[in-house]
Parts: structure tokens; sequence; C-alpha cells
């Protein structure tokens, strides 16, 4: 999508008027039959109208006095309706007329929402809108930035949708590479034999049953005006393909969407690419570590006691709870970085799903309260929210192993938290653990958020980072 600041609509442009109230409609711009028509609409209290004159659409968006996360996130959805009734009539372009500041949340709106996913079709339908022309306050910066903070969230969506007869480890860490290039971030990509010798028995022992070798990212954005003296690390979960190895998944068809499980991996390189494009002053730190999760001959198995990067020795006892393991390395790994504060993002737990769907993201950790509610106001802001789980020790009870450190499996009660606490192992910094197994991945699409791969979690650090 082509993104442009202009000085003035023309005559035959797609116009969309987004304005706070009624009172801003610009009546030179409508006919007397024309404004009776809004006028209506709006006593229906419509909030995106459409005026069809056959050359062209013109838009009249009405979204309120209010700025804030609430409204944003109305004029997101209201971008998306405009952006469907564009697409419809396959209409090529809009124009925005305004000076609300909630103008970049319509781009926004408006770009996620035109998201496709066409790679593997022959007849390539595209949608029509492609280019979309501002006019109004809004500066080249602030459209600069919602432009990659988009660009970053489709980019993510792309890695999600991305089926693993493409997606393995090693083409998961090419992305990865390529996507440093283009945004200027470090990349380095650590093979098997780097893997081995890191002595990272987690990651190692859930990829013993796959045909392809396992890789661990590390992404690094330091320029040279950073503000944090000690990085922050974000960890994704880099299951590129989760089957429940031997514990094969019981679910009927619950294997279907399990593509999504690098969900998390996707949502910390989407981060630190928007991080990076938008030269924000932090030094950022991105780990992901990545495998697929299937049975074989030689696949780990329940009962079997794994010993980790950290030393501590693990009992499996069940191969689905794979994302812990290959976390558990990374958020070792990451101590030698020192870091102010790790977050990691993972599509963890069918608990999570189970206890809030796709509607918001578990949180939980040990980081303190101030870092926290900064992070569930990011949440708001871009409206993934974030609802808090307990961390309590208790908690730790379930993972007691009769015969080693820790178990990875609890007993089912409180499953998300348990496998919070069982990550908690493996740190030694400020620790917050975001589980995006529902948000991750969409059955349909709402609103402007997409079907499929969702890019779940990259505005919320991006938005965090900007205000740390
Ligand atoms: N990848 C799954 C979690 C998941 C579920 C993600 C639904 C997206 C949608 C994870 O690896 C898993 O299998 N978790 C198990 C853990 C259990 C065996 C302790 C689960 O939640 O059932
Ligand atoms: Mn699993
Ligand atoms: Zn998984």
């Amino acid at each position: 999508m082509e993104i442009k600041k202009i000085t003035k609509a023309g005559a035959k442009d797609n116009v969309v008027f987004l304005v706070a109230t009624e009172k801003e409609i610009d009546n030179k711009f409508f006919s007397k039959e024309e404004l009776s028509y809004l006028k209506a609409k709006i006593k229906e209290d419509a909030k995106v109208i459409a005026i069809n004159r056959l050359s062209s659409i013109a838009f009249v968006v009405i979204s309120g006095k209010d700025e804030d996360y609430k409204a944003r996130q109305t004029t997101r959805k209201n971008a998306s309706k405009v952006v469907d009734i564009v697409n419809e009539n396959k209409l090529s372009s809009i124009t925005i007329v305004s000076d609300l500041s909630i103008t970049t949340d319509f781009i926004e709106g408006a770009i996620l929402s035109n998201y496709q996913f066409l790679k593997y079709y022959s007849d390539k339908k595209a949608n029509s809108l492609q280019k979309i022309n501002v006019v109004g306050k809004i500066t080249k910066a602030q459209i600069d930035e919602v432009v990659n903070i988009t660009y970053a969230t489709n980019s993510a969506k792309d890695l999600v949708n991305e089926p693993q007869s493409f997606l393995n480890a090693e083409q998961l860490s090419k992305e990865i590479k390529r996507l440093g290039k283009e945004a200027g971030f470090k990349v380095e990509v650590l093979g098997k034999a780097k893997i081995e010798a890191l002595k990272m028995g987690g990651l190692l022992a859930v990829n013993k049953g796959s045909i392809d070798p396992p890789t661990f990212s590390v992404l690094e954005w330091k320029p040279k005006n950073v503000k944090n003296k000690r990085p922050i690390i974000l960890v994704g979960k880099g299951v590129v393909y989760d089957t429940g190895g031997l514990s094969l998944k019981p679910t009927a068809n619950s294997m279907d969407i399990m593509k999504c499980d690098m969900g998390g991996a996707a949502a910390v390189v989407g981060a630190i690419y928007a991080v990076a494009k938008n030269k924000l002053p932090i030094h950022v730190i991105t780990l992901v570590p990545a495998t697929d999760n299937r049975p074989s001959g030689n696949a780990y198995a329940p009962g079997d006691v794994i010993t980790m990067h950290n030393k501590k020795t693990v009992e499996v006892l069940n191969t689905d709870a794979e994302g812990r393991m290959i976390l558990a390395d990374a958020l070792s790994y990451a101590q030698k970085y020192k870091p102010e504060l790790v977050i990691d993002a993972a599509t963890l737990t069918g608990a999570a799903v189970a206890a809030i769907g796709h509607y918001g993201i578990v949180a939980m950790g040990n980081a303190d309260e101030k870092t926290m509610n900064k992070l569930k106001d990011s949440g708001n802001n871009v409206y993934e929210r974030i609802v808090e789980f307990p961390f309590w020790d208790e908690y730790n009870e379930q993972l007691k192993s009769s015969i080693a450190d820790l178990t990875n499996l609890g007993n089912g009660s409180g499953g998300s938290i348990t496998a919070g606490k069982f990550l908690e192992h493996f740190t030694d910094y400020p620790y917050i653990h975001l589980d995006i197994a529902g948000p991750a991945w969409m059955k349909t699409k709402v609103d402007y958020v997409s079907k499929g791969g969702s890019g779940s979690g990259v505005r919320i650090f991006y938005d965090f980072i900007k205000n740390y």
C-alpha cells in the first residue's frame, strides 16, 4: 500500500472526511440532496456514511470528540468499514481529509484491514485498494511511523500464515534475516551444532523427532543514541508446527491451526522490525528458538529427563508441553545479557484460550507493578488487551517431579499459570510472560483484525518500547 501526504483532495478522489462531530462536515463539498441524506443517516446514529457519486464515493466518518483508547479503537474499526466498501466497489484509492490526531489510527486500521495472504493462490484476487492519500495536519514522520508499524504487523501475519511445508525452522531464520536487512537490525542464526555446544537441552529434545534442524536466532537493535543501559529482551516461541509429538494432540482438528505455534516468534520479530525501522533509541534483543514438534522413532518421550541450558533437569510428562521446553532455554540464554526486563510471547496453552478466548492476552510475571501496568496501557492503546493472571508461588507445587528438578506438566488446574511458573525457573531478571494462544490466530476476520495470523503482540511491544 502506498501512503502519501498531499495538500488538497482532487475533484474525483474518494474522499474520507474524518470528523469528530457532524458540525465539522464541510457543507461546501456536498450537494443539498447529499446533505439531507447525511442528516438522515446521522439521525440514525450512523458513524460511517458512504455517498456513492458513481464516479467516486465520498465518506463521512464521525469519530466523536474523545481521543482515548476506546475512541482510537472505534476509529480503526470505522476504517475497516470504509476499506470494505472501497474494495466491494473496486476503488483503488482513498483520500483522507482530517486534522484529527486519530488520523493515524484510521490509517492503521485501513492498512491492517486490507491485508491479504495470496501467495498460494493461482488466481490472486487482490483487493482493489492500493493507495491512501492524506490531507491534513498529519506529518510525514507520523505517516512513516504507522506505515512501519503496520508493515511489521502484516509481516508477522505472513510468517504465521506460512505453512510448515515452507516455513521450517531454518526458513523462519532466513525470513528473520531478510527482515533484519530491511529494517537494519542485526541477526545471528545459531544452527544445530552451536545449539548443541550451548547445551540447549530443551530445544534439542523437542527437535529430536524432527527431520529438520532447529535454529536459535538472535536479533539485536542497538543504535548509537540508546537510552537504556541494559537491554530489553523479547523472546518468542518458534514452534513452526506442533503435532504434540508422541503425546499427539488429543483434540479433534486442534492440529489444523498449529502452524500458528510460532505466533510468539512472529510477534517479537515484528516488534523489533517496527522498533528498528522507526529508529527508537532503545536497546532491544530478540531471541527466537525454533523447531517443529512431531513424533518419530527418535522423538523425545514422556518420562524422559532432559538437562536444560541452565543445568536444571526436567522430567517430560507430556511432549505437547513443548513450548516451555524451548522457551526455557531461550530465557536462560537471556541471562548473559543482564537484561533490564524480559518479556516473552508464546502460543503456550489451550488453557489461556479456554479462559479468555481470542479477546485478549493472558499475562503474568514478576516484574514490578509499574512495568506490568505500562504493558497493560500499551495493550489498551493498541486494543490488544492484557489481563493479568496470578503468579503465586503455590503453583510451583504442581511442577514437582519425583525424579528431576521440575516436570513440564501441571495437574491441569491453572494450566496457563503453571506454564508461566515453569518458565520463571529459567529467569534471573524481571520477567513478564504473555500467552497469546487465543489472539494469535483468528477463525474469521473481526473488523480490521485479519483471519488466520493476526500479528498479535507486534503493536503492543512497539507501543511499550516507544513509551519506555
Ligand atoms: N501450542 C499449544 C497451545 C495452543 C493451543 C496454541 C491452542 C494455540 C491454540 C501448546 O504447545 C500445547 O500443546 N499446550 C498444551 C499444554 C499441556 C499439554 C500442558 C495444552 O494447552 O493443552
Ligand atoms: Mn504443544
Ligand atoms: Zn505448542
